[in-house]
């Protein structure tokens, strides 16, 4: 038989306390929440209410059931108050030193039976609860951000911590309506070991003026389907709390230069900059503690952007037979172009048209395109098996295989056949942009125009400028993903781009995850989808994207940056050795031939 918790004790009412306070008031416990004074009591308080009033006004809380929820909170200064509680959830500053303190308090304090809990991010448990008389029962219980809607919840369980004590957590979060994962006591645990180094990774762009933080957010949002792009979530977490995780994770966890702190962080937090909760981080907020972003001097300006000198763009030659070239040549004639498609013969171009037309097709059946539309979209193309019928058209977007030597073969071919001015693009998405704009004579007016897969139905394009490509091309470039109705982001010319780099890097450490016997793949995909909101677990991704490609992808980051921490997993490459590539072979990290 279980312990019933009737009474819990919060610890601390920041961004993580009060919704772990609202957490438990939900599911009809009493709980007294703690703060260090008056002051930060009523701060605590405040926020507390906002997100109820909010949750009131979206209707998905009723007015009576919100005083219902307060009628069972008591808001109270100093520890003293717990003395009655069954377990208590400290939820202050990510500090060592000062967690200590508060347990050994709190082991004064609360009734012997009572549950420690910590919701640190990073620290160890065990050192906090050597704090106390009692660390068989200190356990962690790490909540996400928010917490009344983040589902996971990580339960950490030390050496010491007693199983009837893991048990007894386990079932109280299955109550609050949580997913649990638990784990031993390791830097970062599941989420933030694979999370935070996306993020420092993320801050490092900005850092590098690598891309704007608009485009960086945009760009793993739309990429990857994130609830949040990096530098928002930096803004939501605060970052004083991620420079202390990371700091942490970095001293705790192997020093990995993947969670050494980018300096740009700790300038930030010296600065005031601590995110939403002080109206300030990576962007500007209405007000303290407020989730709406206001401009600032670093906003984008829709009027410089309309004002730049693009080129008009009404006939574009799509190169290539693949399926990024299918569906770029769909996105150009649905959206009126005049599209040129050049593939290397007419059984190709059949089957490419072949192609075009299921999946306009498919529109039409679902609604989505008349048949008019679909009719006019097909009558724009026409097809060709050679290059010089592209000696009118205004841009290229070439797709041909991912090979070097045959990229820059065609562009030197583009470079004889297209008239003056046009903007020549490709579309890789692993090799370096200059090198095709160096093997032309105009070097300005190329430019990466990266789509994602499927490209009809992806809003993401990344424009990437090489030090060469002039400012009129990058603006041609954006104002064409404009007609397309996709978003342009636009980088510099490194390996992966925004998306690729961001992402690759956190499957790869995903994989060492594994490889070190920390967790499973199962549980770690949960960890993502549950605490971080993610669509796809990192291994259903891998699976999905194939595992050669990642490896191929994540080789070329590594070889490029010589950063260690970029390194492809040995288990990443054993897999690919021995031909477990994924779905498309019915066998990656899962097996899919008996399913
Ligand atoms: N921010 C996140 O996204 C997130 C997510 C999961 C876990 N965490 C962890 O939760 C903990 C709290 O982080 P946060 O972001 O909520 O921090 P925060 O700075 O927003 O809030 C900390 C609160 O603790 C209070 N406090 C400080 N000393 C106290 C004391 N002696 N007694 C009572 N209250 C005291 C402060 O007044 C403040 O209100 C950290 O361990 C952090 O790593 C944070």
């Amino acid at each position: 038989m279980g312990r019933e918790f009737g009474s819990v004790g919060v610890v601390g009412l920041g961004t993580m306390g009060a919704g772990i306070v609202e957490v438990f008031a939900r599911s009809g416990l009493a709980v007294t929440a703690v703060e260090i004074s008056d002051v930060a009591l009523h701060r605590g308080e405040a926020t507390m209410r906002g997100s109820l009033d909010r949750a009131v006004a979206k209707g998905k809380l009723s007015a009576d059931d919100r005083d219902a929820l307060l009628g069972r909170v008591t808001f109270a200064v100093g520890l003293a108050a717990l003395h009655e509680v069954d377990l208590v959830i400290e939820a202050v500053p990510e500090h060592l030193d000062l967690k200590q303190r508060i347990f050994a308090e709190l082991d004064r304090v609360c009734k012997p039976e009572a549950i420690l809990a910590t919701n640190t991010s990073s620290l160890s448990v065990t050192e906090i609860s050597v704090a106390t008389g009692r660390p068989n029962q200190v356990i962690g219980m790490h909540f996400f951000n928010p917490a009344p809607i983040m589902k996971l919840v990580e339960v950490v369980r030390t050496v010491v911590t007693s199983q009837d004590v893991v048990a007894d957590i386990e079932a109280l979060c299955e109550r609050l309506g949580k997913v649990d994962v638990t784990i031993t006591d390791r830097a970062g645990f599941i989420a933030n070991a694979l999370l935070f180094g996306y993020l420092n990774q993320a801050v490092s762009m900005v850092e590098a003026r690598y891309a704007t933080r608009e485009d960086i957010d945009a760009a793993m949002k739309l990429g990857c389907g994130l609830p949040m792009g990096p530098l928002a979530l930096m803004d939501l977490i605060g970052l004083d709390t991620a420079y202390e995780i990371l700091d942490t994770m970095y001293r705790r966890g192997g020093r990995d230069r993947r969670h050494a702190p980018v300096p740009l962080i700790k300038q930030m937090v010296t600065a005031g900059l601590l995110g939403r909760k002080s109206g300030r981080g990576f962007y500007t907020y209405e007000k303290p503690g407020s989730p709406v972003v206001v401009a600032d001097e670093l906003t984008p300006s829709k009027d410089a952007e309309a004002g730049q000198a693009a080129l008009s763009v009404a006939k574009v030659g799509v190169v290539g037979s693949g399926t990024m070239a299918t569906g770029i040549i769909e996105v150009f004639a649905k959206a009126g172009f005049e599209v040129v498609s050049v593939t290397r013969g007419a059984e190709k171009s059949a089957k490419v048209c072949e192609r075009l037309k299921t999946s306009l097709n498919k529109g039409v059946v679902r609604g989505k395109l008349t048949e008019q539309d679909r009719d006019a979209a097909i009558g724009r193309v026409t097809w060709s098996a050679t290059l010089d019928h592209l000696s009118d058209v205004d841009l290229v977007v070439e797709a041909v295989v991912e090979e070097l030597s045959v990229k820059k073969a065609l562009f030197a071919s583009l470079d004889e056949i297209c008239k003056p001015g046009v903007v020549l693009a490709t579309t890789t998405s692993s090799l370096p942009v200059i090198e095709c704009a160096v093997a032309t004579e105009r070097p300005a007016d190329v430019v990466g125009l990266h789509f994602f897969n499927p490209a009809p139905v992806m809003g993401l394009v990344e424009v990437v400028r090489t030090i060469r490509t002039s400012e009129a091309t990058v603006a041609t470039a954006t104002a064409v993903c404009r007609a397309l109705a996709k978003h342009a982001v636009v980088c510099s010319d490194r390996s992966g781009f925004v998306v690729n780099a961001l992402l690759f890097p956190y499957l790869n450490d995903a994989v060492k995850m594994v490889e070190a016997s920390y967790s499973t793949a199962d549980d770690i995909d949960y960890a993502m989808k549950l605490g971080c909101g993610y669509p796809m677990g990192p291994f259903e991704l891998l699976d999905v994207v194939g595992l050669d490609v990642s490896l191929a992808i994540q080789r070329e980051l590594y070889l490029e940056l010589r950063e260690p921490g970029f390194a492809p997993a040995p288990l990443l490459e054993h897999l690919v050795t021995a031909g477990y590539l994924g779905r498309k072979v019915g066998r990656g990290f899962r097996d899919y031939s008996k399913r």
